[in-house]
């Protein structure tokens, strides 16, 4: 009998990744993909505890999904809800007492159990939380079908503690996986058409992988992972995200300059341009040494661009650490970033501290940096125009003949062709922008 499931993944690119992977384990057992969660027989939310909204959604969500749960049982079928992803990891049982509609709650690490789950009979909730990364690395499934691009997670945890962040308490210890797994992942990827991959990790810069699962001596970097994958035939560009200042290595940077594969394209968070909130966040390195890495970097590859994660409102935030954001925002210059308002995560060494900056203000500040990191980002993209361009061609455009591609910047990049162009990569020269996209002709 065929059976329906609906899956909602919220925040990083991390949960999108392993939303795909629990698609991939519920396909054999019979489950076809829903857009709507109305008629299905499972219906997931993979969510995330970054910051108080994102929680707080995935609780209004659950009450909808009660609605169409109840209404499945007056029509005499059932509706099974999931909770996975960081909020499950984090609240575990809380989640059921809050809503005694959900079913199984399951943490980051406990995904591949949802076959065995779900086979049985539920008569009462499944709760699973325990860290176990190796073993849901273990369990992945083979990528089935995929685009031209391509996550592939090769490091999960992160060991660094930063005072406002989640993520260790939610994904646990740092772990990375083997270089011949994620290898033998990339070439089947490679196989069904990718050709550009995004390695994934909270901290993916401090990848630190055996050979395989036996090669016990012989630890693979960061830079030298992205070296042997680039050996692979048919792989165009290779990514990674997300990377934290003090584990920049100049081995790291180099590569940037030696391996064409890899896109002179960085996200490299900051957070705050203060030595004191810097400090106060455990964050590692001070504003000098963040501007000495980019200065490394752009020497090094002229042409690389780079992004941001901007904290405001931190606890202790005062207008001179504010203006210290702002310098460093200006004399930077990124090609697009994100800032968000401080969020008080509960369990986190930042949430006792005291918190009593007014939210006009830090609105007021938020509403300044936002406004000079989107003057710079389109800045960035102007820059573009005239430009021949590499761009990744991933999807038909809304056009007749119009093809949508990437820029080694991950800008849109429009053009049209009477040839089909998807999987190539080609060169684009840039006559104009409109909003974010870019638009050429092929040269
Ligand atoms: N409040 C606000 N933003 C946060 N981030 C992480 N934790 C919090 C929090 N408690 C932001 C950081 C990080 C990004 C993924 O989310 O900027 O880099
Ligand atoms: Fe969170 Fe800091 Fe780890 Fe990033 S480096 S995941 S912000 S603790």
């Amino acid at each position: 009998m065929r059976k329906l499931f609906y899956i909602k993944t919220y925040g990083c690119q991390m949960n999108f990744y392993d939303s795909t992977k629990i698609q991939d384990i519920l396909k054999p057992m019979g489950y076809t993909l829903s857009k709507e969660p109305e008629n299905c027989e499972l219906a997931i939310l993979n969510t995330c505890h970054i910051r108080e909204k994102a929680s707080e959604k995935m609780y209004s969500d659950i009450g909808r999904l009660s609605k169409y749960k109840k209404n499945k049982k007056l029509a005499g079928g059932n509706m099974i809800i999931a909770i996975c992803g960081c909020v499950a990891q984090a609240e575990g049982s809380e989640i059921i007492k809050r809503n005694k509609n959900v079913d199984i709650v399951l943490g980051p690490h406990n995904y591949h159990k949802l076959p065995s789950i779900l086979s049985k009979n539920l008569k009462n909730p499944v709760i699973k939380n325990e860290f176990d990364v190796r073993e849901k690395f273990n369990f992945f499934p083979k990528p089935s079908s995929s685009g031209v691009t391509a996550f592939v997670s090769i490091q999960e945890g992160c060991d660094k503690f930063c005072t406002f962040c989640v993520v260790p308490y939610t994904r646990g210890a740092e772990y990375s996986r083997n270089v011949l797994d994620i290898s033998i992942e990339v070439k089947r990827l490679v196989s069904l058409g990718v050709r550009e991959v995004t390695l994934l990790g909270q901290n993916v810069n401090a990848y630190n992988g055996k050979f395989d699962f036996q090669d016990s001596k012989n630890l693979y970097s960061l830079a030298q992972l992205c070296s042997f994958l680039s050996k692979i035939k048919g792989l165009e560009r290779i990514r990674y995200i997300t990377s934290h200042p003090a584990d920049m290595t100049d081995e790291l940077i180099l590569e940037h300059k030696n391996n064409s594969k890899l896109m002179p394209y960085l996200h490299l968070p900051i957070q705050s341009g203060s030595n004191k909130i810097l400090k106060e966040m455990n964050r590692r390195y001070t504003k000098e040494t963040y501007l000495k890495i980019v200065e490394k970097l752009r020497n090094r590859t002229p042409k690389i661009a780079l992004t941001s994660d901007f904290i405001v409102g931190f606890p202790g935030e005062n207008k001179s650490d504010f203006d210290d954001t702002m310098d460093i925002v200006k004399s930077v210059k990124f090609a697009g970033s994100y800032s968000f308002k401080y969020s008080p995560r509960p369990g986190t060494p930042a949430f006792l501290k005291k918190f009593d900056l007014d939210d006009r203000i830090i609105n007021d500040r938020l509403n300044i940096l936002q406004k000079e990191l989107n003057l710079q980002q389109k800045q960035f993209n102007e820059k573009c125009i005239g430009l021949k361009m590499k761009v990744l061609i991933e999807k038909f455009g809304t056009k007749k003949n119009q093809y949508v591609g990437r820029s080694e910047y991950l800008q849109p990049v429009h053009i049209f062709s009477r040839e089909n162009l998807i999987g190539k990569l080609v060169k684009v020269t840039i006559k104009s922008l409109t909003s974010f996209s870019l638009h050429g002709t092929l040269s």
